[in-house]
């Protein structure tokens, strides 16, 4: 399908064509190319992310040395290098091969190009599953067109960060301003909505889930009386909810795992587990 160009980069482009035709504040004479190079098919345009908040979207997804990011619309390579200067293995994708090039030359200035790689690559066709960190500085278009694939292909608990822009109604799980930028946390949610049989002691019960995003709903019905679901959190794969029985509140903390539900070790209590109703 073809693209439209947006009204910012056919100026920008404008600007760039003009710059090659006047010389000096002479017209220079008008030598065409045998072959014109293609103009990358820029989806956003090339501006990049101060430094201070490049540090402050790396603070804000917790990356370390463990961590694998990707930089959808890499630019310079800024975010991609200071990533892996903390250690991380980091990946920068662009369209624009000067910015690859650019890319490539940070990193090995920085001394980092053993974990700081990038590629020439349309954001909409990079595999995403590998990381766990993905940063970007697109637009909130483009980041809409993004979503369905940040929240399927990513593992639960993936930090998604952004600089300026939203996910529509998927709201942030955290938002930072620095030096006058909005910076975003989002973090990919497991999959809970559905109907589950959860067992507890001897008791058998079932869960109806209504999710949307991190956002959780539900009720619990069992013996007779359907109770709501309160104070329902997920992150992740972290999921937690309180239930107020005939004996008193009850707080479980679990960990989706697939289609299971089973006590989050870190958080207890043990002795029950939901299994997802076929
Ligand atoms: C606003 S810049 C952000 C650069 C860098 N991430 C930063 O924050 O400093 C957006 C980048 O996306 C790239 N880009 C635009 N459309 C793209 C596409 N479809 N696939 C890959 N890169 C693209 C542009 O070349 C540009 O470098």
């Amino acid at each position: 399908m073809p693209r439209t160009t947006p009204p910012l980069l056919a100026c920008l482009f404008a600007a760039a064509l003009s710059s090659c035709t006047f010389q000096g504040g002479g017209i220079a004479p008008f030598n065409p190319a045998p072959v014109a190079p293609a103009e990358p098919d820029l989806d956003v345009p090339y501006v990049p992310t101060p430094r201070p908040v490049v540090e402050a979207m790396l603070d804000l997804a917790e990356l370390g040395p463990s961590d694998t990011l990707i930089d959808l619309g890499s630019g310079d390579g800024r975010i991609v290098v200071a990533a892996a200067r903390r250690g991380a293995r980091a990946l920068g994708v662009d369209i624009d091969p000067v910015r690859v090039s650019e890319g490539y030359a940070a990193a090995q200035l920085a001394g980092v190009q053993t974990r700081a790689t990038f590629r020439r690559q349309d954001i909409f066709d990079t595999p995403i599953r590998e990381a766990n960190v993905v940063t970007a500085y697109l637009l909130p278009a483009i980041n809409l067109r993004l979503r369905p694939r940040l929240l399927t292909e990513l593992r639960p608990g993936t930090r998604v960060v952004t600089h300026a822009f939203t996910m529509g109604d998927w709201q942030p799980d955290a938002h930072r301003v620095i030096g006058g930028r909005n910076i975003y946390l989002w973090i990919v949610p497991a999959v809970v909505g559905g109907d589950w049989t959860l067992t507890d002691g001897g008791a058998t019960m079932a869960m109806a889930l209504d999710q949307r995003f991190q956002q959780v709903t539900g009720t619990l019905a069992g013996s007779g009386r359907t109770m709501v679901l309160r104070d329902a959190t997920l992150r992740g794969a972290n999921f937690s909810f309180t239930v107020d029985m005939p004996a008193g509140p009850r707080t479980y903390r679990g960990l989706v795992e697939g289609d299971s539900i089973v006590p989050d070790p870190a958080g207890g209590p043990a002795g029950w587990r939901a299994r997802r109703a076929s």
